[in-house]
């Protein structure tokens, strides 16, 4: 028991004893600006804190310790993971990814990974939010990496042709008129891009870019879920606008839009 499906197995009997229930059916992980947008769902049954569960990593972004919260949305059990961590704080790929295979061993069929992304389409201003079509993973690595799966599970080939769940994207326009569409890609940082490379970006069909997501998706529809992206549009992406990129710009969009934000996942998670 000591591969990193074993330990998300582990993790999730341990979550749901900490949570009292026996099963989760959706989960919804948290980007910046996100989580003070979840307070939209309601209060939390239990706040579990990922120190207390096997093989998660913490989190160095200041004021974001881990957790995983609990929560009953429209008759559905929903578990919102707070404070993710990324390959640029120094983590591999399977620590990125095992706050998503332990909540999908705890049974959720349905993942929506939230982010904060650049806008490199210059339509797509600063604190809209914009539903993932599709990504270019740009990171160098893979959460499929390494030893082969358990017999039980699938094969580590999987097919990534229907990533971003079609039936959900259409959902989530339907639910919320709004939202644009673009397609997001994911790279390590944690510096943000040259213009050049914004520009190559573009060219290569790329709407959004960000320094997550793209390796929780991969694990996840490995694991046979329903993936939904969703990314709140921070800033213009660099060489995009005049100014330069500043992270506490980025953090700001993210406090200001968290009363829309909140609006999006209010309207959208009952409905999974
Ligand atoms: N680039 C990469 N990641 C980001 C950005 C960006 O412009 N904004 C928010 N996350």
């Amino acid at each position: 028991m000591s591969g990193p499906y074993e330990l998300a197995e582990r993790a999730a009997r341990e979550l749901c004893a900490r949570s009292g229930v026996d099963h989760f059916d959706v989960a919804v992980v948290l980007g910046s600006g996100w989580r003070e947008g979840a307070v939209a769902l309601g209060e939390p049954s239990r706040v579990v804190a990922t120190r207390d569960l096997s093989g998660f990593a913490t989190p160095t972004v200041p004021g974001h310790d881990g957790a995983i919260l609990s929560l009953e949305v429209g008759g559905r059990r929903v578990a919102l993971v707070a404070g993710r961590v990324h390959l640029y704080e120094g983590y591999d790929a399977a620590h990125v990814v095992h706050p998503v295979r332990t909540v999908l061993a705890a049974g959720a069929r349905v993942v929506v990974l939230t982010n904060a992304a650049g806008g490199i389409d210059p339509a797509l201003t600063p604190g809209s939010v914009v539903v993932v079509r599709d990504h270019l993973n740009l990171t160098g690595t893979s959460p499929l990496e390494g030893e082969a799966p358990p017999a039980s599970y699938a094969a580590r080939f999987v097919d990534l042709t229907d990533l971003y769940s079609a039936r959900l994207r259409t959902l989530a326009h339907e639910v919320v008129p709004t939202l644009g569409e673009g397609v997001y890609a994911g790279l390590r940082g944690p510096h943000y891009e040259t213009p050049a490379e914004i520009e190559a970006l573009r060219r290569s069909g790329a709407d959004l870019v960000g320094m997550s997501t793209v390796l929780e998706a991969i694990a996840a529809r490995h694991l046979g879920a329903e993936v939904l992206a969703l990314s709140l549009v921070s800033n213009p992406a660099a060489g995009v606008a005049a100014a330069p990129l500043d992270h506490r710009e980025v953090l700001a969009t993210g406090q200001q839009a968290a009363h829309s934000l909140g609006d999006v996942l209010a309207r959208l998670v009952p409905r999974l």
